[in-house]
């Protein structure tokens, strides 16, 4: 049954990153071998910082915790500086004691895209699945690199970029010029993120707004592909007031 996506509007955007880094810490508290789905973005920057120093205040560990990234660009190795695999390195993994051998991030490079995704979703289940997938949205309201149109059970594969990702990815905050952005990427699937036991996703700032009232009042639908996490049974939505401005 669709709607059951539970809202929280925080003040700003440092409070969402709080309260998500808050949730991610207390969950690897409790069970210390989880399984971990996360973004890369702009979104997840803050809360990166946050779980790094609300984990070191308090003490826990995520030496036995595993990760899986959502999506990687096809043809970037994992040294060049834009890539997925060189974010999650440098704003998250090497400020826990996680086990680099325990984070996935799809090898960019791979030969033959295919087997690379099909044993993405074989770790995936050899780990037992996902505990919390923490997700962002883009102002298409993509999920991963699902662009609109993506399918409602998808799973691991080699997709095209839209136009508008290509766009948003080279305002400066990562690429300088569309130029330089990779036209393909390696992506998790509407299915592989909707099988999480969890989901939590944040968005923050107006250019999002659109995108979280249709993913979350908005039909099910792929042309919006966040409305179709109404269909999970523990989904939250962490958002500052901006974002929510539509809701
Ligand atoms: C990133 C990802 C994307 C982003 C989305 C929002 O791994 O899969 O779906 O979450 O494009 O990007 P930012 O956070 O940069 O606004």
């Amino acid at each position: 049954m669709p709607g059951r996506i539970k809202v929280q509007v925080l003040a700003d955007a440092d409070a969402v990153a709080r309260a998500a880094a808050g949730v991610i810490v207390s969950l690897v508290r409790d069970n210390p071998d989880a399984v971990l789905g996360l973004p890369t973005g702009s979104t997840p920057e803050r809360t990166f910082e946050e779980v790094v120093r609300l984990s070191r205040a308090e003490g826990v560990s995520f030496a036995k915790v595993t990760t899986f990234n959502l999506d990687e660009y096809f043809g970037l190795s994992g040294d060049h500086s834009q890539s997925y695999r060189a974010f999650m390195n440098e704003r998250l993994f090497k400020h826990l004691d996680i086990r680099l051998w325990n984070t996935h991030v799809f090898n960019g490079l791979a030969r033959s895209p295919e087997d690379e995704c099909a044993a993405f979703e074989r770790k995936i289940a050899a780990c037992g699945g996902i505990d919390l997938w923490f997700l962002g949205i883009g102002t298409n309201a993509h999920i991963a690199f699902n662009e609109p149109g993506s399918p409602a059970d998808g799973r691991s594969r080699k997709v095209p970029l839209s136009e508008a990702t290509i766009a948003a990815n080279s305002d400066g905050r990562f690429f300088k010029d569309p130029n330089e952005v990779p036209r393909h990427a390696l992506t998790v699937g509407l299915g592989t993120v909707l099988d999480a036991r969890r989901l939590l996703l944040l968005a923050m700032g107006e250019k999002k707004a659109a995108a979280i009232a249709a993913s979350v009042k908005g039909p099910v639908t792929t042309d919006a592909p966040g409305s179709l996490l109404q269909h999970h049974p523990d989904c939250t939505f962490m958002l500052d007031r901006a974002a929510a401005a539509g809701l």
